[in-house]
């Protein structure tokens, strides 16, 4: 791995501020800390094996807000060294904050777009991606970067919420709190309602890519993905041949209409490492 190249390529600023994130990110960050669920127990168990991470595991968070798992993960596993990336410079600033505060020097954050990573392919031991599924304009393409990025044998731990309510209200109140802040109002690129993805649609977008394995899961609140690439380097992995592609969405329809839900809500079992 070309550890040297991990930091580089970072999206330059630019003064666009088009952006509910950018906007109300105080409104987010306060969403974040006390009104989502934490996924830390979930995605360590899903990511890492029993006695944790090797020294110098590389994990990257994408859209990671305001930094809370990239901080909390930093914080619990010393021999990790984390950067989360987001478009938001506010959100990002919260995060270094956020990690200055807790003296963390195994954590970073740059602003960088997840469609487009600024790393090597192969270079990153593990990924999160937590709510960002539900915004973006191009959802595909970011599960191909995190293929791309990913190590041989690499994992990514995906968490993309499924109730429509709870997760298109935070959203509509940020429209809100925008509008009466701002006089640039209804120019922002995010969508007015949050993207839910049924199941279907989310294992389809996880069967975009060839991995060794991806194990969907399902509660009352959120859809996961823990998925691991093979241990081909990406070069010689071939693209899914389009006459695949049938065969894909069948296989992504059969594998939702099979998902046992957990007896309870809060119970996801992710398969260890
Ligand atoms: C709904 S928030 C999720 C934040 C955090 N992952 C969490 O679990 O709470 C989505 C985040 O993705 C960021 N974002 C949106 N589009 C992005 C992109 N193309 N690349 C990187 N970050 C993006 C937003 O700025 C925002 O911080």
């Amino acid at each position: 791995m070309d550890s040297g190249n991990f930091e580089a390529n970072v999206c330059q600023p630019s003064p666009s501020t088009d952006s509910l994130f950018e906007r109300v990110s105080w409104f987010y960050a306060l969403c974040r800390e006390y009104l989502f669920r934490d996924h830390t127990q979930e995605i360590a168990h899903s990511l890492f094996p029993p006695e944790g991470p090797a020294p110098g595991t590389r994990l990257l968070e994408l859209g990671c807000g305001p930094g809370f798992y990239a901080c909390r993960l930093s914080e619990e596993f010393p021999n990790l060294r984390t950067t989360g990336v987001d478009l938001s410079f506010s959100l990002i600033q919260r995060a270094k904050d956020r990690a200055a505060a807790r003296h963390l020097s195994n954590c970073s954050f740059q602003r960088a777009d997840a469609h487009s990573l600024p790393y090597p392919s192969g270079s990153i031991d593990s990924i999160v991606v937590s709510r960002l599924f539900l915004i973006v304009p191009d959802k595909e393409g970011i599960v191909r970067e995190v293929f791309r990025v990913l190590r041989p044998s690499g994992r990514c731990f995906i968490a993309e919420p499924t109730s429509g309510f709870r997760t298109r209200l935070p959203l509509a109140l940020m429209w809100l709190l925008a509008r009466l802040t701002t006089s640039a109002a209804g120019k922002y690129r995010e969508p007015q309602q949050a993207d839910v993805m049924s199941r279907p649609d989310f294992a389809k977008l996880i069967h975009t890519q060839m991995w060794a394995n991806a194990d969907l899961q399902y509660d009352g609140w959120y859809q996961y993905a823990v998925c691991q690439r093979g241990t081909a380097p990406v070069a010689e992995i071939p693209a899914l041949p389009e006459s695949l592609t049938g065969v894909v969405e069948a296989e992504s329809k059969r594998a939702a209409s099979h998902f046992v839900p957990p007896a309870h809500e809060h119970t996801a079992t992710l398969t260890p490492a």
